[in-house]
Order: structure tokens, then C-alpha cells, then sequence
């Protein structure tokens, strides 16, 4: 596996697979399959591939994610809740990185943040292995200073802001109260990466709202899934990753 970092000042995109595989599941047949589709991000620039393996395997499953560790060859940024069973399926396969999210069976997805700071000396042990095998760490967290803070206690590598809030915001007109929340999105940025912690984000990004995001300077990777493989269905998953990629430079001053 090549992990190499790109140049500083341009954003990693790491493409979410999962929705490749709700497709899928929807017919109980074996395609399309998130591994191909994986592969063609890998082709279109992508430079990691997400997946989130829920404890209820509504999309990826645990074979999806074995095809992936031996099929890319771009880092495999493993998403789970912060169970036993996902430690030990963790530790056994050892993914480039493991980003820890809350998960409760009824909601359609990943509602908020975790709640780390009501958690520090669970979530301490948890790592503590994960990070021994060799895994970077991130906390799927809310940009709450509180939760950025223990996140950075408890060891923490990197931190994924929850830009949900934001996206929902724009979407449903709200330009004010977004405007808000990114700047609270900045603010986070700035003191995860005062702490020493990389800092990520992703969860709702679209061609409409990624740029202001993108243009956060402390950011260094956007995990971006649904918006993308809905697109593919218009323009096909190549050109879908790199008009968003195209728009991430942009934000950079890179295109
Ligand atoms: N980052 C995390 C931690 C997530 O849980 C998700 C959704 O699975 C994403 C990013 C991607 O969000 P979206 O599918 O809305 O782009």
C-alpha cells in the first residue's frame, strides 16, 4: 500500500463507498460491487477509499471490507462504532485508519458526533490498541471544543468534523445560521490543529457547499459519499469524483 501525503495546501479526497453497496443490498444480488467501484475512484484521483461497516451490515459487509484491504492500493479508511467486535475486526485487518462514529440502528445515518468527552477513559483503552497496530485514529466529532479537546486526551491521531449541521442548513435555505456553523466549523479546525490533531470533515458535501469547506486551511482530508454515488448516476463515478475534486482545488487556489 502507497500512503503518501499529497503537497501541502491540497485537500485528500477520500470517496465513501457504502452507498455502492445499499444498491446492491436493495436487490440481494452481487452488484454493483464497492470494490470495482473503488477501484474507479482509485483511477479518478480519489485518495482514499471510506467505508463504514455498520453493526447492522445495512451496506458494507464484513466481505466488502476484506475485498477492499486486498484489493486498493490507496489507504482504506475504516469506519465503525467503537464496539469490541469492530476493535477485534480492526485489529485483525489493520486498515491505514479507523475513524470511530456514534451509530444508534434506527437513524438513516450518521446523525452527530460522538460524544467523546463523556467517554474519555472507555475511548482511551479503545485506542490504545488500534493505535499500537499501527491504525491513525479519528473521532467523528461535532467541532464542540470540549469534544476536540478529550479527543486530543484520549490520543487521538485525527479528528473529522461533522459538517452535516452546515450542509442541512444550506440545503433548507438557512444561509444565515450556516454561515454560522462554518464559522464554528473554523474555529474547531483551528484548535484540533493547535492540539497537534489532523483535522478531517465530511458528511453531506456536495458541488454546492464543499468549496467554503474546503477552503478551511487546517483542513487535510474530506470523506464525501452519498452526493458522489448519486451523481455517478448522471455523470458516471469517474467524472462525478473529479468534478469534486476540481471544486476542492478551486477552494485551494490550486485550479
Ligand atoms: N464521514 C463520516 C464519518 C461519515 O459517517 C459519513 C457518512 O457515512 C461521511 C463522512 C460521508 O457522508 P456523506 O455520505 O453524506 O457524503
Amino acid at each position: 500500500m502507497t500512503h503518501a501525503l499529497r503537497a501541502p495546501g491540497k485537500l485528500r479526497l477520500g470517496v465513501n463507498i457504502d452507498h455502492v453497496a445499499t444498491v446492491r443490498n436493495a436487490r440481494g444480488s452481487a452488484w454493483p460491487d464497492p470494490l470495482r467501484a473503488a477501484l474507479l475512484a482509485e483511477t479518478a484521483g480519489a485518495d482514499g477509499i471510506t467505508a463504514h461497516l455498520r453493526e447492522d451490515r445495512r451496506h458494507i459487509r464484513d466481505g466488502d471490507i476484506d475485498a477492499l484491504m486486498a484489493g486498493i492500493s490507496i489507504p482504506l479508511n475504516f469506519e465503525c462504532a467503537a464496539t469490541a467486535e469492530m476493535q477485534a475486526l480492526a485489529l485483525r485487518l489493520k486498515p491505514h485508519a479507523v475513524c470511530l462514529v456514534p451509530e444508534k440502528r434506527e437513524e438513516r445515518t450518521t446523525e452527530g458526533g460522538l460524544d467523546v468527552a463523556g467517554d474519555v477513559p472507555r475511548l482511551t483503552d479503545y485506542l490504545a490498541p488500534l493505535r499500537d497496530a499501527g491504525c491513525r485514529v479519528s473521532m467523528f466529532i461535532s467541532h464542540d471544543p470540549r469534544q476536540i479537546e478529550a479527543s486530543a486526551r484520549i490520543g487521538a491521531a485525527v479528528v473529522e468534523l461533522h459538517t452535516g449541521l452546515y450542509s442541512d442548513l444550506l440545503a433548507e435555505g438557512h444561509a444565515e445560521l450556516a454561515d454560522r456553523e462554518l464559522a464554528a466549523l473554523r474555529k474547531g479546525a483551528e484548535l484540533a490543529a493547535s492540539l497537534g490533531l489532523e483535522v478531517h470533515a465530511g458528511h453531506g458535501l456536495t458541488y454546492d457547499n464543499v468549496e467554503p469547506i474546503a477552503a478551511i486551511p487546517e483542513l487535510v482530508e474530506l470523506n464525501i459519499g452519498h452526493f458522489l454515488i448519486g451523481e455517478a448516476i448522471f455523470r458516471g463515478l469517474g467524472p462525478a469524483i473529479e468534478e469534486m475534486r476540481r471544486r476542492m482545488d478551486m477552494a485551494r487556489g490550486l485550479a
